[in-house]
């Protein structure tokens, strides 16, 4: 049976001690994608890994590195994930200035380019970018900590940039990070979205086999 969506998990709520065998037991549970919460204390007043141990976890798992940088200036160290082995790049609209420039050299080292936005900042952001772009990323919490409650405004934020693309032609994909739970899951599917990242809900239930199986029992008793 074709996965209704993909669940990115954010490894942010994982036992940062055992970060190696906690890859494995993603992949060993069917999971084809990780999300990669890269913090600076700037940016968000969290810090959390950066690029070595990203190089170390990439010789060790074949993982599509979903990777969300929360950090100023993210054109500094675009290269430098990218060597690390990162699949996907996404930088924040609000971290930089020439926000064009950073997705076109995300792109240029072979990476896939996305670009996320803080809850309060307006879809206009990304408005002109979404033909070069790869994915949106939609945050329903404020970034920097796990474990927040969703926002509900983002809903129709969700819904909203679906058809700004779907009007353009495009197939962009719509990822949401922060406070999504099997619960909200076929709201969130309904409004456009294709690729949800869960931290708490998803590591705080193992086993990961049987929670990922929840997920998508959600999204398919909702569309049917
Ligand atoms: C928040 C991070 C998220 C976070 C989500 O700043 O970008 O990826 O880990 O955690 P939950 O799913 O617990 O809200
Ligand atoms: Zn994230």
């Amino acid at each position: 049976m074709k996965e209704p969506f993909i669940l990115s998990p954010s490894l942010l709520s994982a036992d940062f001690g055992r970060l190696a065998e906690e890859l494995d037991a993603l992949e060993d549970a069917g999971l084809t994608w990780v999300h990669l919460d890269v913090m600076d204390g700037l940016f968000v007043p969290n810090i959390t890994f950066g690029p070595p141990i990203i190089k170390r976890l990439r010789q060790k798992s074949r993982l599509f590195f979903d990777t969300h940088l929360m950090i100023e200036r993210p054109e500094r160290y675009l290269a430098e994930f990218r060597d690390a082995g990162a699949d996907l790049i996404c930088v924040h609209a609000e971290a930089t200035a020439h926000l064009e420039r950073a997705c076109a050299e995300i792109a240029r080292l072979g990476a896939r380019p996305a670009v996320a936005l803080n809850p309060a900042t307006p879809l206009s952001a990304v408005e002109y970018l979404l033909p070069q772009l790869d994915m949106v990323l939609v945050m329903s919490v404020n970034p920097g900590f796990g474990g927040q409650s969703f926002i509900p405004f983002c809903m129709d934020k969700i819904r909203d940039l679906r058809a700004m693309i779907r009007k353009r032609g495009l197939v962009t994909h719509i990822q949401v990070d922060g406070g999504v739970t099997p619960d909200n899951t076929p709201a969130l599917l309904a409004a456009g979205a294709d690729i949800l990242v869960s931290g708490s809900a998803f590591f705080g239930h193992p086993p990961y086999g049987e929670r990922l199986r929840t997920f998508y029992a959600a999204a398919r008793a909702e569309s049917t």
